[in-house]
């Protein structure tokens, strides 16, 4: 297959991209504005691509998605089989403060880019999708039909982007896509090739490894007085790579069911901020320092995948269910940036 991948130089795009590479002949195109991917991840991507000696094709072009001539042009020179969508603006309190930036970026490149694949036959679009979108769900855990609630732009951009997918594979009957609803996203390559480089990170588990180096004289735990066991808010972190894993799983399903579709992405169960701090010091050996800080807007106390769809409607498996395992990778990954 001919698969285009938009954000590859990202976090999740560029491990999705390894996965790909690493475990089938597709040809695969990245674009990548560069934004807050990185040109490193590329290089990193092509060494493992040389190394493996594949007669798959693997190609980058640094292009902003909302330069529609040059994407139509490659849309229309390429004849890709599908599309795996990772670009996009991800921080939350900037959505807050920039609601535009996020609704042109996520909403209308990607409605674009849509039109695009609906005018030129490429019929199979992956979707990175978010669990923010269920807002703060009353029911735990979290069903793909559990209402969606999404209280902040970014969420809201996500959750516009499936909505326009759903109506276009209603109204092009050949168009099918699956949305894939992450949970938290954490840890890096098994490996440790790759992992996430973009400085300011918000996510607790970089964040976490970034104090124990000591790159962050203290980090903040926000709010201690959740009703869950310790006080402190409750995610389920999902490792890279199986998250990596599940996209080929949907390529896969996609191409024998040939199904429109929306799965939830994480392993089941949780940990609180504490278990994750905790970890950290045990697996880094640094007593860092922790901050209480009162609760964040819109924080929920508890988020935790209902995972059953996937795992049985696609059959994955997760193999990195283990936080100590995450939270390694996260500090290996992040030792390795150091020395940069
Ligand atoms: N990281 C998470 O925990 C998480 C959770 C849920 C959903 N997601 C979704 O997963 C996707 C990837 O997130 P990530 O964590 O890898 O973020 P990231 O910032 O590392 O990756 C996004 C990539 O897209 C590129 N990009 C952004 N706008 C672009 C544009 N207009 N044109 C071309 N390239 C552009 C960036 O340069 C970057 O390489 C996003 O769609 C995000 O909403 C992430």
């Amino acid at each position: 297959m001919k698969i285009l991948i938009t954000g590859g130089a990202g976090y999740i795009g560029s491990h999705v991209a390894k996965e790909i590479i690493e475990n089938t002949d597709h040809d695969i195109t990245i674009i990548d504005n560069l934004s807050t991917g990185s040109i490193k991840a590329i290089n990193t991507l092509k060494d493992i691509h040389n190394s493996l000696d594949k007669n798959s094709s693997f190609d980058f072009i640094e292009c902003d998605l909302k330069d529609i001539n040059t994407l139509e042009s490659m849309i229309k020179g390429k004849n890709f089989d599908a599309v795996i969508h990772f670009a996009a603006s991800i921080i939350v309190p900037e959505s807050v403060k920039d609601p535009i930036k996020y609704y042109s970026n996520n909403t209308i490149n990607t409605t674009n880019l849509i039109r695009l694949c609906v005018e030129n036959g490429v019929n199979k679009f992956i979707f990175s999708s978010t669990a923010s979108i269920y807002g703060e769900p009353d029911e735990m855990p979290v069903k793909e039909t559990t209402p969606l609630n999404p209280i902040n732009p970014y969420a809201k951009s996500k959750l516009m982007s499936e909505t326009v997918l759903e109506d276009v594979s209603e109204a092009y009957k050949d168009f099918k896509y699956i949305s894939l609803r992450y949970f938290n996203v954490a840890g890096a390559d098994i490996k440790l090739r790759l992992g996430q480089r973009f400085p300011n990170a918000t996510h607790l588990i970089k964040v976490a490894s970034e104090t124990a180096l000591g790159k962050r004289e203290k980090m903040y735990a926000f709010g201690t007085d959740y009703p869950t066991q310790d006080g402190t808010g409750v995610r389920d972190y999902i490792h890279i790579d199986d998250l990596a894993d599940a996209h080929l799983k949907a390529l896969d399903y996609l191409v024998k069911t040939n199904t429109s579709d929306i799965f939830n992405c994480g392993y089941g169960h949780g940990y609180s901020v504490f278990d994750v701090i905790n970890t950290m010091k045990e697996v880094s050996g640094v007593d860092f320092k922790v901050e209480i800080a009162p609760r964040r807007e819109g924080d929920p106390a508890i988020i935790i995948a209902d995972n059953k769809k996937i795992t049985e409607k696609m059959g994955w498996r997760p193999k990195y269910d283990d936080i100590r395992l995450i939270c390694k990778t996260a500090l290996g990954w992040e030792k390795k940036l150091s020395l940069e």
